[in-house]
């Protein structure tokens, strides 16, 4: 089966990664959103919250993946922000998905505690973004955690996720760059 095929929102993100080339910018699209809707409909997520929003690429996903879920997507860039509203306008999801324009730190201490699936997917994972995260997720929700094999603060927030006492977690790939952790 084709990506095309096997994957509702691949025409949102090619069009990331044209605009991406277009502007120069950070909006890498995830590799896998089938994964991320799979994970959704799994856990039966009826709230999600995700950190890079970009084209709006993966918060389709999620929503896709969970009908009833909710989804909070956090992005900076005004751009972005315009461009994924229309395209989750077009979708349809809008009255299921939040764009919230501003800086990841700034958006989520006005945000409520009790999430189902949190989602890095914002450069380079930090520790203090990832003890916010976990403070936002309940207990026996999943975090999915994007760009794990960057380096720098990265290490830390792996080696934090894979501690074996307050996070199950396993990398989805050999190359480590994602993991998926449930909050012990
Ligand atoms: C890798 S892209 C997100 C890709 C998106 N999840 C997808 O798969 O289509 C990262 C996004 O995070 C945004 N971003 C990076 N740092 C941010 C911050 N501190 N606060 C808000 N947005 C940020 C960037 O502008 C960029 O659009």
């Amino acid at each position: 089966m084709s990506a095309a095929v096997a994957d509702p929102f691949a025409k949102i993100r090619t069009a990331t990664n044209t605009h991406r080339g277009q502007h120069g910018c950070g909006a890498h699209p995830y590799d896998n959103g089938p994964l991320l809707a799979a994970l959704a409909a799994a856990t039966s997520a009826r709230r999600i919250l995700e950190l890079g929003t970009a084209l709006g690429y993966t918060a389709l996903s999620f929503a896709s993946g969970a009908r009833d879920a909710t989804v909070d997507t956090i992005e900076r860039d005004p751009d972005h922000v315009r461009l994924a509203r229309d395209n989750i306008a077009a979708a349809a999801m809008d009255h299921r998905i939040t764009v919230h324009e501003g800086d990841f730190a700034i958006v989520l201490a006005t945000l409520d505690p009790g999430y189902d699936i949190a989602f890095f997917d914002g450069g380079t994972p930090a520790p203090a973004l990832h003890k916010t995260l976990r403070g936002l997720l309940r207990t026996g929700g999943t975090l999915i955690t994007a760009n794990l094999n960057h380096g720098g603060s990265a290490d830390a927030v792996r080696k934090a996720l894979f501690d074996g006492k307050t996070w199950r977690s396993a990398l989805t790939d050999e190359d480590g760059e994602t993991a998926i952790s449930v909050k012990l």
